[in-house]
């Protein structure tokens, strides 16, 4: 559809803008046949009313998890009497047993769904209603792990199936975080886990199907030259293989090329929009971070930058950090400025929240450096992280976008 910005501007070099948008839904995905097959295989049983196994389903951002998921959820809609009963949920809107729990009876039982009632009231009544035509629910928990007390979520959904005596529940979970599984209680560990489906990043060749796919019916002819493509995909790809970020690119080559009022994208375009959806990227999630998460990563971002005692581990490439000397920077940075440190305990919960976010990535270091300590690595440029929290924290030149 066209909105009505698009329909005023007249743009020269877009015709449908919102087609580049992380929100549509293309109709055709790239280069995923096998995993949407491992999807529609793990939800089978249950459109034939058994309890399959559960799936969990990880990789990056921008390896189309979602997408593919919600391609197969629109073609089991399709399917006439099902057994099955879906309820898709965004774990960043539903964080909580209680919020997922109310969204599930909000998608099946509306009626009931008013205000007021408590955990054990909504657990009732799903499994009573599970159980009265023996109803498989399958319940999607994408971005999983943005749940606070996701083990007790756990727990409950598959509570019911010991507690009915006909239906079941499924859980298929998605998660960003490929270093999920490690935080997970090991009871939750071996329920999610029935069966896993890794996305992998893509390449260029496949990030640059998926652009050129999307090129035709986004801009007017002839505006987006094969090599701006080629460009685009090849950074992003070198980026970690994310579809988001090179459509993102090219929307906003498109908006470069549009102001500099050119007829055509060119690679410039393309240069400049690549670093500035880096910086955004970065930006967002930085700018919505409490203040003691952002000195933490502060000190990563020093330490990885140069100073510090780190050390280049496995394959050299990589900048490792010790969890412990992070501490004690984070520890003197706190204190130049004033502000109490909180404790190891504290900071260790901030650690696993910057992993969340997708900004660092930690792991243990198995036996034989220092013993058994948790390595941590920065995900974005040291220099653009330290930039745009100095903005934030000390409001320096606020931020160079
Ligand atoms: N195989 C694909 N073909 C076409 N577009 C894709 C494909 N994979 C991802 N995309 C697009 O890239 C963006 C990110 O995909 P998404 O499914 O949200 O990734 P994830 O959930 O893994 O972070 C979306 O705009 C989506 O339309
Ligand atoms: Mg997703």
């Amino acid at each position: 559809m066209q909105t009505l910005n698009d329909m005023l501007a007249d743009s020269k070099i877009f015709a449908r803008r919102d087609i580049l948008s992380p929100h549509f839904a293309p109709k055709r995905l790239i280069a995923r046949a096998k995993e949407i097959n491992s999807i529609e295989k793990a939800l089978a049983p249950s459109l034939k009313g058994d309890r399959g196994r559960n799936l969990f389903i990880y990789g990056k951002t921008g390896t189309g998890k979602t997408s593919c998921t919600r391609y197969v959820l629109e073609e089991v809609k399709a399917i006439p009497n099902s057994k099955a009963k879906i309820s898709y949920i965004n774990c960043k809107v539903y964080n909580s047993r209680y919020r997922v729990l109310n969204k599930i009876i909000t998608d099946h039982l509306p009626t009931y769904a008013k205000r007021g009632y408590g955990t054990v009231d909504l657990y009732e009544k799903m499994t009573s209603w599970i159980e009265e035509d023996s109803k498989i629910l399958v319940v999607i928990l994408d971005e999983i792990d943005v749940v606070k007390d996701l083990d007790d979520l756990v727990y409950t959904l598959t509570r019911i199936n010991s507690d009915i005596r006909a239906g079941g529940v499924t859980i298929i979970g998605i998660s960003n975080k490929v270093s999920f599984k490690d935080v997970l209680d090991p009871r939750s560990l071996s329920t999610l886990y029935e069966t896993e489906l890794v996305f992998p990043p893509y390449y260029a060749t496949e990030l640059y199907e998926i652009l050129k796919d999307r090129v035709t019916a986004a801009f007017r002819p002839g505006t987006v030259p094969d090599d701006v493509l080629h460009y685009i995909a090849a950074t992003s790809a070198k980026d970690g293989g994310d579809a988001r970020l090179s459509l993102k690119i090219l929307s906003k080559a498109g908006e470069l090329a549009e102001e500099a009022n050119l007829q055509a994208v060119t690679i410039k375009d393309a240069e400049h929009a690549s670093k500035s959806a880096d910086n955004e990227i970065v930006y967002d999630l930085i700018g919505t971070l409490p203040e003691h998460h952002k000195l933490v990563l502060y000190s990563i971002a020093l330490l990885t930058k140069g100073g510090g005692s780190y050390k280049k581990l496995t394959d050299g490439t990589d900048t490792y950090l010790f969890s412990g000397e992070v501490y004690s920077r984070y520890k003197s940075i706190a204190e130049s400025m004033s502000k109490e440190p909180k404790s190891e305990r504290w900071y260790r919960k901030y650690i696993s929240e910057l992993e969340v976010q997708g900004l660092i990535m930690s792991f243990e270091s198995g036996k034989g450096i220092r013993g058994h300590t948790k390595l941590i690595k920065l995900m974005y440029s040291p220099t653009r992280t330290k930039e745009v929290l100095e903005g934030e924290l000390f409001g320096k030149g606020a931020a160079a976008q």
